[in-house]
């Protein structure tokens, strides 16, 4: 203790701009600061920029992660019976994978008990998404999260306060300081929460491409082994499946437009790349937590609750449970709807070669989907639905996507963001690959 009341802010952060490797101590020191208030903001923000710079060790990052952990509550699920499950996104866009996979794998009988965050960036969160179904409840206490987990196989709320606190001040940090997309400070922003929220077993979505914080292949795949490694080290089993970001996953980007794409894949009206990551990742969590032998059976077994229903009726308990209205699964109308659309259309023939997919984010943004201020009001309704994937045949005229605009929204600032951000060439292009690899210890 005394030890760490001798280390100055100003030591340590001169210590890693120097390129040196924190100690146990000295990370312990930096946490406490963090959540404490002793290291100012602006002391943080240096060091994490020190670390982007020069790096951490994976000593270092494992230290870091644990410290983070520990700094607020670490729940103990042990009152809900049988095998807990969590998944994580390093995020993206139009990524509604948890909606479809929780009620899913709920269904085949591993409980999933589900933390999750809200927008950032350019990356829309599940939080927001859940809010825009009417009267749903995301802040449920830890008793009453663990009593719906038990009794209806799932729930999927907001991080209480007291999770990880540590990260809610270096990601407020990272996210305005250009600081985001550094392996040490992901894995520890990840693994932190997810050591935290006390399940047994967590697979983790590590995106790659134009839409990710890691935008190439190698990134995302040391990433991913990282996280896997340290996250084992914890005695819980974590996996982790790299997969495409290079166009947005589904088809619809926006809060309550994603919930209606979720709805479709659920009620089996919807197939492609959105469908397919879902069982994917649903698969390896019935992998990892002994219910199947095999990812493919896991897969097969979670089309089968699709075609019997009971994934949809399962996602229809869960919003009941939490308040909202179940409705909403038999009839999307009864979702938020945007005021207008508005249609991009193609202005010339070939293919669609590529996606800035940050951009097509960034444009929900400035619908309204997302936020530019931490205090920013989202508009649950607004968002973009594309119709064309990467490699589709184009014909002048044809619509790219359709732009769902509210009262608030910045329509010709994102009409004009779309545009640069879908790329029409004159060649056939190949597909992207989807599901790049599987890591595992
Ligand atoms: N998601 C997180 O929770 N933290 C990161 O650092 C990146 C993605
Ligand atoms: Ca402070």
């Amino acid at each position: 203790m005394s030890e760490i009341l001798r280390l100055s802010p100003c030591e340590i952060i001169r210590k890693k701009r120097f390129g040196g490797e924190l100690n146990e101590t000295e990370i312990r020191a930096f946490v406490k600061g963090v959540v404490d208030g002793s290291f100012a903001d602006y002391q943080i923000a240096a060091l994490l920029m020190a670390i982007c710079i020069n790096g951490m060790s994976e000593r270092e990052t494992l230290a870091l992660t644990l410290e983070m952990a520990k700094s607020g509550d670490m729940l103990d699920l042990r009152g809900i019976s049988g095998v807990k499950a969590d998944k994580h996104s390093t995020g993206g866009v139009g990524d509604t994978t948890s909606l479809i996979l929780v009620p899913l794998v709920a269904c085949c009988g591993v409980k999933m008990a589900k933390m999750s965050g809200r927008g950032l960036g350019f990356t829309g969160g599940t939080l927001d998404k859940l809010e825009s179904i009417p009267g749903m409840r995301i802040d449920l206490s830890t008793d009453e999260f663990e009593r719906q987990v038990n009794e209806v196989g799932c729930a999927i709320i907001g991080q209480t306060a007291e999770l990880a606190p540590a990260d809610k001040v270096l990601y407020a940090l990272r996210d305005v300081t250009g600081t985001v997309d550094c392996l040490p400070l992901v894995v520890s922003s990840i693994l932190s929460k997810k050591l935290a929220a006390g399940c047994d077993v967590v697979v983790l979505d590590v995106k790659t491409g134009s839409g990710a914080i890691m935008d190439t292949p190698e990134k995302s795949r040391k990433l991913a082994e990282l996280m896997v490694r340290i996250g084992n080290l914890s005695g819980k089993r974590f996996s982790a499946v790299i997969t495409d970001m290079d166009q947005p996953l589904g088809n619809y980007i926006g809060n309550a437009l994603e919930v209606e794409e979720a709805i479709h894949v659920l009620a089996g009206r919807a197939d492609g790349d959105l469908k397919t990551v879902s069982l994917e990742l649903g698969a390896h969590i019935l992998r990892n937590a002994g219910r199947v032998q095999t990812v493919r059976a896991g897969v097969e077994l979670l089309e089968e609750k699709i075609r019997s229903g009971e994934g949809l009726m399962k996602l229809r308990e869960m919003i009941a449970a939490q308040g909202g209205d179940p409705r909403v699964v038999e009839d999307v109308s009864l979702l938020p709807k945007a005021k207008a659309k508005i249609d991009l259309k193609a202005d010339r023939d070939g293919w669609l070669a590529a996606i800035c997919t940050a951009d097509v984010g960034n444009a929900a943004k400035l619908l309204g989907a997302g936020r530019e201020k931490k205090t920013d009001e989202l508009d649950l309704s607004v968002g973009v639905v594309m119709h064309k994937r990467i490699g589709d045949r184009v014909r002048e005229g044809d619509v790219l996507c359709t732009l769902h605009v509210g009262e608030r929204s910045d329509r010709i600032g994102a009409y004009n963001l779309l545009k640069r951000s879908l790329k029409i060439g004159k060649e056939p292009v190949k597909k992207p690959t989807l599901i790049h690899e599987v890591v595992e210890e």
